[in-house]
């Protein structure tokens, strides 16, 4: 049994140290008090272990990761020129987007899981 979670433990901190693998913000060493969205320019900025000893510090457009799916937030481009209300909560992008059918929908997605980090540089997770 301890053996058992011992190996379950051992496995997930390999994983979460595979470099160049997909990895989110918080998982691929990001520095994570440095990791800003900003609702007002709609850019999330972050600074993060480059993959040389050093950190680098990137920033990138929210509307370049993140679409409008009839009025829910999804991986995409150009959500905020269909939705209003952005708001953030920690790593949750939080807004109200128009379906389909013209109204507005509640919607939240997890930043760090359409955006990656890539040795500092902040990319769309594809
Ligand atoms: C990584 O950070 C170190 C220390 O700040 C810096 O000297 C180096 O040029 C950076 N490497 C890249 C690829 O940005
Ligand atoms: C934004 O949210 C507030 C509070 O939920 C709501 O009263 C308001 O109508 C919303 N604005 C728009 C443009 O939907």
């Amino acid at each position: 049994m301890t053996a058992l979670l011992s190996f379950v433990l051992l496995a997930l901190c390999a994983t979460a140290a595979v470099p160049g693998a997909l990895a989110g913000l918080l998982s691929s060493g990001c520095v994570e008090s440095s990791i800003a969205v900003n609702t007002g320019s709609l850019i999330l900025s972050a600074t993060c272990a480059n993959g040389s000893g050093g950190t680098t510090s990137s920033t990138i457009p929210l509307d370049s990761c993140i679409g409008n799916n009839n009025g829910q937030l999804a991986p995409g481009v150009d959500f905020s020129q269909t939705c209003v209300n952005i708001t953030s909560d920690g790593l949750v992008l939080i807004a109200d987007c128009t379906t389909v059918a013209g109204t507005l929908h509640e919607t939240s997605i997890d930043l760090d899981v359409v955006i990656q980090d890539d040795d500092g540089v902040l990319n769309c997770v594809q």
